[in-house]
């Protein structure tokens, strides 16, 4: 196995190196997904390290997913519409993320998701949340307008990636997991609170995976580490406390930056070469779930609709409470409130027409919002992770260098001063520059970090895992396998002597966390199943020769992406104990797989053999890192292994009889949790559904795209035939037709334009352009005729000089024996050109005398210019080249060989192209 990993891992980097020299673009898509917004950056060679705009040219895109009849909205056109479809406005989902609908119900706070608008449901054979729109437009259509918080998320992070896509140019791929890097494709790496439980990454991992995203995850504030690493360097160790308060929940990370020689991982050096690099370090964290910029906003809301309930309750037909879409106008207004709070002692709210037609007048002050924080007990909340990370780490604030700020909610006065009180002084807070992106930035760079194409810093940053994870077997005490600090773990081997069955063991949070830091998920995480032994071994132990052999059985399990644990393999291996009876693992084989019996007569070439078995590899580990959940692909993944052991096998033994084998088991995990993870088949589902909406919205938005462009032009036409130059251009009964055909498309428009598809509209178009263009391109020679015809006029001026001379020239050299530039047939060849092309061009201006100006024209400004430039060119070209150096010795009369061979005329094919591209081109000009 260690064997064929490395091999693996050379195939990659050199693929990696070949793609290098082909495909220079790659990038990392950098995803800072919050409660309330999300961020997108992206690292590519080539382009500025920038946050990737939204639609509206924002750098900050909301959390939001609406729909607007069928319309799916994202971002702030999503959020726009929370006040006025609270129903069908999907806000803050990142909050339901890998919950169950009881741990939901049970909360106050996550039913404070009413700003979820929406009603939350129990997803479709599982615990978890889905939403259901208000209005159901999928009637007569399959499924129902219901969407797990998975869909919801995997929308956003779709949305993110198109964006990403279009600023990059290029399309985001399947990631390879492991260290190699991915090459020739955007890598993408989403953030995570600290905090999330392997639930909530799972649920956050199958999200991307709706969207089609196989992504890294980091933690947001180990990202926003990397960011800080980058432009410094620590000659002495450091530590920074990286204080985050968001919309969605505060945490404190404390971290540890050093310098140190770690091994080098370019791909140009597979040997052991030392590097220095910076070296990140998760030390401990903080947090708490329910400080938040959210519930500040919920708290003020509640206040404002107090104060509405006060002053206008008589005279409502139900409580403001009670009325959603004057909740949801309540929440923004909280929010804007919040805002001036934090640089001013009051603020004035006003909201028209709130609810009933009321209009809502009322001031509040920074005091009473922060005597509303503090009867909540929130105010204390907020400094409490500081305090918390400090106290994890045995360390005292004067051990840390500086706290940096990052999240907009560390702009309240109250937050600020609940740090104070925590015992941060004001004096410990660095003054940072742009932290609200610091985490979407880190997160691209940490992304690089792995990719050693980026000629970047070194860095290895090692994120934090707050939640140790042990692994009982029964009867057994637990035992940890990713101890808590750090996640520099992330794969472990459990090695198993003289098993001779089918075990199992568990996989959960250490029982010493307490609850209370794990919120309402469970320490339970998974059962694992290593099965098939007892297939595998049943014949060696009915003929009692179970004991002539040794048997050995790994199991691997790792945390990838970080924070899911999977079994990634479990394998046997039975080898023939010394001096035992040779037949006994003969027999072994016959029954424990048919691979042996095709073994024999396999003589596929070695080389292809090792080349599937690099890409099975591969897609072991994709499959291992999708997540624990799904038997279905361990199965995937066992197929490939029997195809690898065939050529072990083989390898080793490819005439005497093997004396040992092993084999891929098969690990079933079995999810405890109270939620569990989408299958397979669900994520396939979702994923499916997914893209066949957006394929839908794009078909919609270029058939509203066809409709404008027809709209726009049918105006275009009516106006076009009052112009003046248009009306010199063309006939009365031209412009008839126009303004015809421009009124009948308009009725169509009116009456049918709704059942219309894009190739209609384009047709309709077409039917109009086809009556306007003629005239236009009048227009059009009208304008450049004049110049066409002096260019032409005067080429044929100089060309004729020019030909004169060089027979004068040419006649010259021949009466002295000696070498010339031109032969007499090229000379007689242009000069035929010349006559024909002023032929006719005069037939051409004699024709055109004829007409008038609303008749298209006898001869094309362009085509005239075009034989202009031949002339040109043909003269040059001869008049380019060089009379040959070395003279043919003087032997007759023949006269010297025209110089046909050399530069110049060599070139005479490519500039033949040149000539016939550019008229194309200016073609193509001329119709935009
Ligand atoms: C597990 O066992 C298999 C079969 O013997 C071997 O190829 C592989 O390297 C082992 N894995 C580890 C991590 O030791
Ligand atoms: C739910 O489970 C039933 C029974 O197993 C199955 O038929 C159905 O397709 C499942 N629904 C979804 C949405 O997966
Ligand atoms: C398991 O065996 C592998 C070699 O196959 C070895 O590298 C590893 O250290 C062993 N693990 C334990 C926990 O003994
Ligand atoms: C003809 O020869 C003269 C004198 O060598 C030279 O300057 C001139 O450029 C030549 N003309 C052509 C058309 O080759």
């Amino acid at each position: 196995m260690a064997r064929r990993h490395t091999a693996a891992m050379m195939l990659a980097a050199l693929v990696g190196l070949l793609c290098a020299s082909f495909v220079t673009s790659m990038g990392v898509v950098g995803i800072d997904y919050g409660t309330e917004s999300m961020k997108v950056s992206l690292v590519k060679p080539g382009l500025p390290f920038d946050v990737v705009l939204s639609r509206d040219s924002k750098r900050k895109i909301p959390s939001a997913v609406a729909w607007k009849m069928q319309e799916r909205l994202y971002g702030s056109d999503a959020a726009n519409l929370a006040t006025r479809y609270p129903g069908d406005t999907f806000l803050g989902a990142k909050l339901l993320l890998g919950r169950s609908i009881e741990s939901v119900d049970d909360q106050a706070r996550l039913r404070q998701s009413e700003l979820l608008g929406s009603q939350l449901i129990p997803s479709v054979n599982r615990s978890s949340v889905s939403v259901k729109r208000e209005t159901d437009y999928t009637i007569n259509k399959e499924g129902s307008d219901e969407y797990t918080v998975e869909e919801l998320v995997g929308m956003q992070l779709s949305h993110a990636r198109t964006l990403a896509e279009e600023t990059a140019g290029e399309e985001v791929i399947r990631t390879f997991p492991g260290s190699v890097g991915t090459f020739g494709g955007l890598d993408v790496v989403i953030t995570t609170p600290i905090f999330y439980t392997a639930a909530e990454r799972q649920a956050l991992f199958d999200a991307a995976s709706v969207a089609g995203l196989r992504p890294k995850l980091v933690s947001d504030g180990a990202a926003a580490a990397v960011n800080f690493a980058l432009t410094r360097q620590f000659t002495k160790p450091e530590r920074h406390l990286f204080f985050d308060s968001g919309a969605g929940s505060t945490r404190a990370t404390l971290v540890e930056f050093s310098t140190k020689q770690v091994q080098a991982d370019s791909i140009l050096s597979i040997g052991s070469t030392q590097k220095e690099a910076t070296v990140i370090q998760v030390l401990s964290a903080g947090w708490d779930r329910q400080a938040s910029g959210l519930a500040l906003d919920v708290l003020l809301r509640d206040h404002l609709a107090g104060l509405f309930q006060t002053q206008h309750g008589s005279k409502l037909a139900k409580p403001v409470k009670e009325q959603p879409r004057a909740m949801a106008r309540l929440l923004k207004e909280a929010n804007r409130v919040k805002h001036i709070l934090s640089a001013n002692a009051d603020a004035s709210s006003n909201v028209e027409g709130l609810a009933d037609d009321i209009d809502f007048r009322a001031k509040v002050t920074r005091d009473e919002f922060e005597s509303l924080a503090d009867k909540a007990g929130l105010r204390s909340r907020f400094g409490q992770p500081a305090t918390d990370a400090l106290k994890e780490a045995k360390l005292t604030i004067s051990d840390i260098d500086s706290v940096i700020y990052v999240g907009g909610t560390t702009r309240v006065p109250l937050v600020q001063a609940a740090l104070r009180e925590a015992g941060v002084p004001d004096a410990k807070i660095a003054q940072n520059v742009n932290a609200d992106e610091a985490a979407v930035m880190g997160a691209a760079f940490y992304g690089a970090s792995f990719n050693p194409q980026f000629r970047m810093k070194t860095i290895r940053a090692h994120d934090g895992n707050p939640y140790p994870v042990v692994l009982t077997e029964e009867g057994k005490k637990p035992d940890v396998i990713f101890p808590g600090g750090s996640f520099e773990t992330t794969q472990v081997v459990r090695n198993y002597t003289d098993t001779t069955s089918n075990f199992g063991f568990q996989i959960d949070y250490d029982a010493a966390i307490p609850q209370a830091k794990l919120d309402t998920f469970e320490h339970r995480l998974y059962d694992v199943e290593i099965q098939e032994i007892n297939n595998h071994l049943a014949g060696l132990k009915e003929r009692g020769e179970i004991d002539q052999v040794d048997i050995s059985v790994n199991v691997t399990i790792t945390s990838r992406p970080l924070g899911v644990y999977a079994v990634e393999s479990a394998f046997m291996h039975v080898k023939q104990k010394p001096g035992g009876i040779a037949g006994a693992l003969k027999s072994f084989f016959n029954v424990g797989s048919n691979a042996v019996a095709d073994d024999v007569d396999d003589d596929d070439d070695d080389e292809a053999a090792e080349g599937a078995d690099a890409a099975a590899t591969t897609e072991d580990a994709d499959a291992a890192a999708e997540g624990a959940a799904d038997t279905k692909k361990g199965a995937e993944g066992d197929e490939t292994s029997e195809k690898s052991e065939k050529k072990d096998v083989k390898k080793k033994n490819k005439k005497s009889l093997p004396t040992d084998r092993s084999i891929r088991l098969l690990a079933r995990s079995i999810p405890r949790g109270s939620v569990r993870p989408m299958s397979g088949a669900e994520l396939k589902a979702a994923s499916d559904r997914l893209y066949v909406a957006d394929v839908e919205a794009r078909r919609k938005a270029a058939r509203e795209e066809a409709q404008n462009v027809l709209e726009a032009y049918i105006y275009r036409a009516r106006d076009i035939v009052h112009e003046t130059r248009f009306i010199e251009s063309s006939k009365a009964s031209e412009r008839e037709a126009i303004t015809a055909k421009a009124s009948e498309l308009s009725d169509w428009l009116a009456s049918q334009a709704e059942e219309a598809d894009t190739s209609s509209l384009k047709l309709k178009r077409a039917s109009l352009e086809s009556l306007i263009q003629p005239i236009e391109k009048r227009m059009r020679e009208q304008g450049t005729r004049q110049g066409s015809l002096d260019r032409f006029t005067r080429a044929q001026a100089e060309a004729r000089e020019f030909l004169q001379e060089a027979r004068t020239n040419l006649t010259k050299a021949l009466e002295e024996g000696v070498a010339s530039k031109y032969s007499l047939a090229e000379l007689d060849g242009f000069q035929t050109q010349l006559d024909k092309d002023l032929t006719w061009f005069q037939d051409g201006e004699k024709e055109q005398a004829k007409r008038s100006k609303d008749d298209d024209v006898a001869i094309k400004s362009d085509d005239i210019d075009r034989r202009a430039k031949k002339a040109r060119d043909t003269m040059a070209r001869m008049l380019k080249r060089r009379i040959p150096k070395t003279r043919p010795p003087k032997k007759s009369k023949t006269p010297p060989p025209p110089a046909k061979e050399d530069k110049p005329a060599e070139e005479e094919p490519k500039k033949k192209e040149e000539n016939e591209e550019k008229p194309k081109k200016g073609h193509a000009h001329e119709e935009l």
